[in-house]
């Protein structure tokens, strides 16, 4: 007689590295693996496959993925029918070296191989199997999402990137930049929105190229902020060399559209900038930053700074420190150079220790917090909106939302709940996290509310 079980298809759990791109692409692959009849699993204990999503940025999100490969090498040896794959950027960096380091893996897929998935897991045989090629067109049209319910969601609505940043390998992991349709896009949006979403970042890696031939990012924002139910719409990344007035004015012009860039400087070395094969200059750089404090009063702005590149001197790093000072940026993440095999960067001359980049990550840690506690003081008796998205991690008598500037502000419940817009005060900055109270609980119409922009200024 045949059981029932042996018909069943595998309970999958998915482990998630890396950026917004990757956490999008592993609510991608639930939306494949669902469709064919495989149920997602709530912890690793009640999976029979895992698959780790992987990230190749840097030396160390590869190194925590690396690690995390073994402990869950340990959970499958207690089980003969369980399964363990590595999916994402790592995939497709290492494709079968992988398995020099990791024979026990049973498959290998980068990310435009997604809708193999189903096949390959579904073979009872112990084979692994690598599947790395990458594809012009693939945009995963057609395949909803599964994500987890919320009230802030991610689209991705460009894949891969054709920027060839020396340092970046993004470009090769990802392979070559395409857009998704604007339609389909928009279908997606259109029903996280009945499914109770109220906000949405639109994800690429430089969302202001793209274009399916004839809507571009302008135009899209502008579609996507017509969706009822969808209260704001932010985006991520911004390349400073392709943002154009259209976009700011979209920006300053459309309540529903978040009044926050993210504009990745990387540094402020006019020098190390053409060495990084950034494509604007410090001045561009400064003069776009003026451009959209005009265009956009309030506007919030933050950035990715990277420090060490090969070659950077003393001088080169003091520019980049004298830029966020001027600049002033509300909030941004810092990294030190972490050499990628295969990208320009490594074959450059006069690489720096650890120790100096270590050193002046620290430099540019400290001051960009100092920046970012002072600008967050600022905001202290400012009223401004926020969208409560869930309960705060420390206390259950309170929400955790985000201001329309992306700053995290923890206020009392009092009588609202998640995904009305409430006007907050913002009453203290405790460490780096804004604490708030409710002033007025009615809700806010989005429409029109005037001085809108000027929260979180
Ligand atoms: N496409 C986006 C972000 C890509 S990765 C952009 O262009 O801004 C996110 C950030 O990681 C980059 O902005 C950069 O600051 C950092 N990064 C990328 N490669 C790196 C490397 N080799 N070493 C250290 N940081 C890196
Ligand atoms: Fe990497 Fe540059 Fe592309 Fe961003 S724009 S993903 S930093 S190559
Ligand atoms: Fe994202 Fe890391 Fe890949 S940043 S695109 S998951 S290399």
């Amino acid at each position: 007689m045949v059981e029932k079980t042996e018909t069943r298809k595998p309970a999958v759990f998915i482990q998630t590295y890396g950026c917004e791109m990757n956490k999008y692409d592993s609510e991608i692959v639930n939306g494949i693996l669902t469709s064919e009849g495989f149920s997602l699993a709530g912890t690793i204990d009640n999976a029979d496959i895992v698959l780790i999503n992987t990230c190749s940025v840097r030396d160390h999100a590869e190194k925590r993925a690396l690690c995390k490969i073994d402990v869950i090498a340990r959970w499958k040896k207690t089980a003969p029918h369980r399964k363990l794959g590595v999916i994402g950027c790592m995939a497709q960096r290492f494709g079968e070296n992988l398995l020099h380091q990791k024979p026990f893996l049973d498959f290998i897929v980068g990310p435009d191989e997604y809708r193999k998935l189903p096949d390959i897991m579904s073979n009872g045989q112990h084979n692994p199997s690598v599947q790395t090629r990458l594809c012009q067109n693939e945009t995963y049209s057609g395949i909803p999402p599964v994500r987890q319910t919320g009230i802030s969601g991610w689209v991705a609505i460009m894949r891969g990137c054709n920027n060839f940043c020396s340092y970046c390998i993004v470009p090769y992991t990802r392979g070559r930049e395409r857009s998704r349709p604007a339609l389909d896009i928009l279908q997606e949006i259109k029903q996280m929105a009945e499914d109770g979403f109220r906000e949405v970042t639109l994800l690429g890696q430089n969302v202001n190229s793209y274009t399916d031939g004839h809507a571009d990012f302008p135009d899209l924002l502008e579609r996507t902020s017509q969706i009822p139910g969808i209260f704001r719409i932010r985006f991520i990344t911004s390349h400073p060399k392709d943002l154009s007035d259209k976009l700011l004015e979209v920006i300053a012009s459309n309540e529903k559209i978040c009044p926050h860039i993210h504009l990745p400087l990387q540094s402020g070395s006019n020098r190390i900038l053409k060495l990084m094969n950034r494509g604007y200059s410090r001045e561009d750089y400064l003069n776009l930053i003026e451009k959209a404090r005009t265009f956009i009063p309030g506007v919030a702005l933050t950035s990715d700074i990277m420090v060490g590149f090969p070659g950077e001197t003393e001088s080169d790093f003091l520019d980049t420190c004298d830029l966020v000072e001027t600049i002033r940026f509300d909030d941004a993440f810092t990294y030190r150079y972490s050499p990628r095999q295969g990208t320009k960067a490594v074959e450059m001359t006069d690489h720096l220790s650890e120790k100096d980049k270590l050193d002046r990550l620290d430099w540019i840690i400290k001051l960009q917090r100092r920046i970012t506690l002072e600008k967050k003081q600022e905001m202290i008796g400012h009223r401004v909106e926020v969208l409560p998205e869930r309960r705060s991690k420390k206390s259950t008598g309170e929400w955790m939302g985000k201001t329309i500037t992306n700053h995290v502000v923890v206020f009392p419940k009092k009588n609202v709940s998640i995904g009305q817009p409430v006007e907050v005060t913002i009453q203290e900055c405790q460490g780096l996290t804004l604490r708030g109270n409710i002033l007025t609980p009615e809700f806010l119409s989005l429409k029109a509310k005037p001085g809108r922009k000027q929260c979180g200024s």
